[in-house]
């Protein structure tokens, strides 16, 4: 294998072989050749792929594709049905089972048992301990047995470990996630050093921002095939798409492409045309989420949406800080007095960053719209200021009767945005906080 690899995996499949029973697994040990008890399951179809010397590589997919397989393949603790794997050089691991300590024992003591296993001497071991330690900050737990650590700790200790012997190829298998907030910060500080230093990893986890910020390539794995490998963009954009149930595929994988201000304006005086008015054709949108909760009496339907984020139609990722115009095709299927529009954005985990209606910024427009059989546009701008992650716009037309509000159309979730890093603040929402000094 070339020295410029640090990771070759070649064909690889993994099948296992599914027991309906202990006892069929009992006859197939006893009668070998004659009959098949199991059911094979391929966990992996086939995997070829390449990280070179050097690289962080991501690996993506759902639960259940195959990824700790994969991973627990070229770490060697288990073997291929077919193809093969070569590693270059010390691999260091952190898996998804255990971070090889032996629970009975203390942390001090693992750390020398595992240090050996990777190839360093007592000495080595020594010199480095209290780099080992500081890093890990598990205080007097050290000389406790591992039994009774929380799994964070496990972790702290684990990747203390093997991010001080500088292995050549580092595997980390969504073990990070464990940690608390600063603690992964201080692995990912730690991890860059190491890759400064020449360590080639392969990082496994289900975090977008973790992929686009720290790996230079990613792959998407479902049901045991490499869907996609390429720029960590593209290929988190092809895992959303998985994972929400986009429509349309992507077309192509270019970053997008800044726009003259001439054609800008362009789109500007078009793209409200472009909604289409005469059939709700809101679920075939880019970015449309095929998960939404939608509900409502029927009196009013949203027919359409057009996302723009700096003038660029359906955006595939989004900058965080950009100027968003949302304009919707809105049907009256009767008389509706005074029709309120809501739009509301949550993050993935449900929590809302922010929202507001038609009658809270008093859209005076609005109120005046609502004839029977009439079609209507509406439209939101909005600042994007929000941190890297995955967004759902909800909206909804509705109205008041009395103190009532009647839900018409609501389309919770309907829209999906991923929002790409900026380094400039860390948190939800982007405060555009400015720093000035000077001397005195
Ligand atoms: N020892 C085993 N015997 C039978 N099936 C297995 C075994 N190990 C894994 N599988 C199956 O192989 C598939 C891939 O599992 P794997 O743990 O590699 O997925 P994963 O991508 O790491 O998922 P997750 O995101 O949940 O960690 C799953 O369907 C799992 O049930
Ligand atoms: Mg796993």
């Amino acid at each position: 294998m070339s020295c410029d690899l640090a990771i070759r995996v070649n064909g690889v499949s993994k099948c296992f072989e599914i027991y309906d029973n202990p006892r069929d697994r009992l006859l197939q040990m006893l009668f070998r050749s004659r009959r098949q008890y199991y059911r094979e399951f391929w966990a992996l179809r086939d995997i070829s792929f390449e990280v070179p010397r050097g690289e962080t590589v991501g690996i993506v997919g759902r639960n259940g594709s195959g990824k700790s397989t994969l991973l627990q393949i070229i770490c060697g603790t288990l073997s291929p049905t077919a193809g093969s794997v070569m590693t270059n050089g010390r691999v260091g691991a952190l898996l998804e089972l255990g971070s090889g300590f032996n629970p009975e024992f203390t942390g001090r003591e693992n750390v020398y048992m595992s240090g050996a296993v990777l190839g360093l001497t007592r000495k080595e071991l020594d010199e480095r301990f209290d780099d080992i330690l500081s890093f890990a900050d598990i205080g007097e737990f050290i000389d406790q047995p591992v039994k009774s650590y929380s799994s964070g700790m496990v972790v702290r200790l684990a990747f203390a470990v093997q991010s001080q012997v500088q292995p050549d190829v580092l595997i980390v298998d969504e073990a990070l996630a464990v940690g608390d907030a600063r603690f992964q910060a201080k692995c990912f500080d730690r991890l860059k050093r190491l890759k400064d230093n020449g360590t080639s990893i392969l990082l496994v986890t289900h975090s977008g921002e973790q992929i686009v910020n720290h790996c230079s390539r990613a792959i998407l794995l479902n049901a045991g095939s490499v869907v996609v490998e390429g720029k960590p963009r593209t290929v988190m954009n092809r895992y959303m798409d998985l994972l929400f149930g986009r429509e349309r595929a992507l077309e192509n994988d270019n970053d997008s492409v800044a726009l003259s201000p001439d054609t800008l304006a362009d789109q500007n005086a078009t793209s409200d045309t472009k909604l289409d008015f005469s059939s709700d054709v809101y679920a075939t949108r880019f970015g449309y989420n095929a998960h939404e909760y939608r509900w409502g009496d029927g009196a009013a339907t949203l027919l359409d949406f057009m996302l723009k984020a700096n003038n660029e139609e359906f955006p595939t990722v989004i900058l965080s800080g950009a100027k968003m115009h949302l304009s919707l095709a809105v049907r009256f299927n009767m008389q509706i007095v005074r029709p309120i529009l809501g739009i509301e954005i949550r993050t993935k985990e449900g929590v809302t960053v922010g929202g507001t209606n038609s009658e809270l910024v008093y859209c005076e427009e609005l109120f005046a719209l609502g004839a029977a059989e009439s079609t209507a546009v509406a439209a939101v701008d909005f600042d994007l200021d929000l941190a890297a992650g995955d967004y759902f716009i909800s909206l909804g037309i509705s109205s008041r009767r009395g103190d009532d509000i009647i839900p018409h159309d609501r389309r919770y979730d309907s829209i999906h945005m991923t929002v790409s890093p900026t380094p400039t603040f860390y948190g939800l929402v982007d405060l555009k906080l400015a720093m000035t000094a000077a001397t005195r």
